[in-house]
C-alpha cells in the first residue's frame, strides 16, 4: 500500500516555528519517524512538502497513491481549491495536525479541507501522523 504524505505550508521551518505549540522536531526527524512506522507497517510512503497550494493540489490529482495523509497547515482554513483536490483523489484521506486546532483561536477551528478527508486526527505532535499511518493500515 502506497501512502502519500503532504505537510503544507511553513511545515519546513519546524523545530524553529512557535516550538511552544509545534514542538522542537524538525520536519526531517519528524520524517525519519514516519518512514520507520511505515516500514514497520510494510507500507510505502512517499512524503512531500510545500509552501504552495498549487504544487500541492498538482501532487494529489497526479497520485497513484492509495491513501493521503495531509496536514494543510494554513490551507486548512482558507483552500476551497485543496478541499475540491482531496475530494477528486479516489483513495482514502486522513487530515492531520499537530496542534489542537479546535483549542485555539477560533479562525483555526474551522477546517474547510476536512471535508474531504475520510477522518481527522490532531492534537498529538508529530504522532498524528503515526496515528494516520496505523489508522489506515491496520
Ligand atoms: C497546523 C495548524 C494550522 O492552524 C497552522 O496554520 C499550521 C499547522 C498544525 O499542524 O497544528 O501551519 O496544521
Amino acid at each position: 500500500m502506497k501512502i502519500l504524505i503532504i505537510h503544507g505550508p511553513n511545515l519546513n521551518i519546524l523545530g524553529n516555528r512557535e516550538p511552544e505549540i509545534y514542538g522542537t522536531r524538525t520536519l526531517d526527524e519528524i520524517n525519519e519517524r514516519i518512514r520507520e512506522k511505515a516500514a514497520q507497517l510494510v507500507s510505502e510512503v512517499e512524503i512531500f512538502q510545500s509552501n504552495h497550494e498549487g504544487e500541492i493540489i498538482d501532487r494529489i490529482s497526479e497520485s497513484d497513491a492509495a491513501a493521503i495523509i495531509i496536514n494543510p497547515a494554513g490551507l486548512t482554513h482558507t483552500s476551497v481549491s485543496l478541499l475540491d483536490s482531496l475530494r477528486a483523489f479516489r483513495g482514502k484521506v486522513v487530515e492531520v495536525h499537530l496542534s489542537n486546532i479546535m483549542g485555539r483561536e477560533e479562525f483555526r477551528q474551522h477546517s474547510l479541507t476536512a471535508a474531504g478527508a475520510d477522518g481527522i486526527i490532531a492534537g498529538f505532535g508529530y504522532k498524528s501522523y503515526i496515528l494516520a499511518l496505523e489508522a489506515l493500515v491496520k
